[in-house]
């Protein structure tokens, strides 16, 4: 097994932490990542809510959380940074382009298509910008459009199969089914890059995304076709985690039974762990908001029950009782917190890790 090598941008690990907003995967848990040789990335989504000028100016809070949120990162690791920015977003454009100021090192999009994601990339950006799909359509249609449109390929194709945490990109009818299951789409995927290889010349590398836990989950990743993973929900039980404790102790505490599918107000399912709020939003109790933010493009403001936003800061702040947490489908088998360090080893047992990156702050 091999890093990664995302268009000359190498990792010592195959390994990608997935962004987790709002509030997260900030600089604490992405720079902790990138120390150990992963790639650590800062979920961007709801970002200005963990800073004061949030409810004078949202967008400018967001921007300049962001800035803040990358040079805290950067001076904690020398590592391989990126910035998980949704593309339902309503401010996608502001945040995309800040971070290609701040010379992130790469730009991962889902939770729709980031069709346009390239024409950011001023002339001679070192920005990598990888695409996330949820099976070979997606894949396909944004190779198609990024190259006829704008002559590029993408730097590396992640796709997140139905396991994972956070927003899913099916409907909530075809989950389970098996042509949507990373079994299926990875070898597909595969073959697409392999053929962009062939065409064109381009080394996409393709990482599975989605129900990752242990080392028998990632060789049987790489068995399928993939070049490296993308976990979630392990991180998030770890001590560099940003969330606070009382976050990560609900997953931690949730059993099989508590990881449900829900209907997000943002127009996706989502894969979360049952609590209080949400049955009050299933039974109803919940009633539509103002909306403060506006801050995705596809939410629903006028009928939402609740903010998702609030409520998925209220839940990385603590307040359990006015939000809840997004879990991938094995995040029951995470039961005790400890350290990234100690995730990784499970990960990769084989690497010895931390060797490069030590960061400012000596890690
Ligand atoms: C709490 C939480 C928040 C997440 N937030 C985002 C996000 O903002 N954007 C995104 O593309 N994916 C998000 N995800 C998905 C993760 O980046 C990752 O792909 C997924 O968790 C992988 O599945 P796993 O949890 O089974 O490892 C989130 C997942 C969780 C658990």
């Amino acid at each position: 097994m091999k890093g990664l090598n995302i268009n000359g941008l190498e990792s010592e690990i195959p390994l990608i932490q997935g962004g987790m907003a709002v509030g997260i995967s900030l600089d604490k848990l992405s720079s902790a990542v990138a120390n150990e040789g992963g790639i650590g990335v800062i979920g961007t989504a709801g970002i200005g809510m963990f800073f004061e000028e949030c409810e004078k100016d949202y967008n400018a809070a967001c921007i300049n959380g962001l800035k803040k949120v990358i040079a805290n990162a950067r001076e904690k690791t020398s590592g391989i940074i990126g910035v998980n920015i949704m593309a339902a977003l309503s401010n996608y454009s502001d945040m995309v382009v800040t971070a290609v100021e701040e010379k992130i090192d790469l730009i991962i999009s889902g939770a729709g298509l980031a069709l346009d994601l390239p024409s950011y990339l001023q002339a001679g950006a070192k920005t990598r910008i990888i695409p996330i799909v949820s099976g070979l359509k997606a894949a396909t249609l944004i190779f198609k459009r990024w190259f006829s449109r704008y002559g590029y390929i993408p730097d590396a194709f992640i796709v997140e199969g139905p396991k994972a945490g956070g927003h899913l990109g099916y409907k909530k009818e075809s989950i389970f089914s098996k042509e949507h299951q990373l079994e299926s789409t990875v070898p597909q995927i595969r073959e697409l890059c392999e053929k962009i290889m062939r065409d064109h010349g381009k080394q996409v590398p393709l990482i599975a995304a989605g129900g990752i836990y242990d080392h028998t989950d990632v060789e049987a990743m790489f068995k399928l076709g993939a070049d490296g993973v993308q976990a979630g929900s392990v991180f998030i039980a770890t001590q560099e985690c940003d969330a606070d404790i009382k976050f990560k102790n609900t997953i931690v505490n949730a059993s099989k039974e508590d990881i449900v599918i829900i209907d997000s107000p943002v127009g996706m399912p989502g894969r979360a762990v049952r609590n209080k709020f949400l049955e009050d939003v299933g039974k109803g109790i919940k009633k539509p908001i103002n909306c403060a933010y506006r801050c995705i493009k596809t939410c629903n403001m006028k009928d939402a029950p609740y903010c998702i936003a609030r409520a998925l800061s209220n839940a990385a702040k603590g307040d359990m009782e006015n939000g809840f947490a997004f879990i991938g489908q094995e995040g029951f088998r995470v039961n005790e917190i400890t350290t990234v360090k100690e995730v990784i080893k499970r990960l990769f047992p084989e690497y010895e890790t931390g060797r490069k990156h030590g960061g400012k702050n000596g890690t």
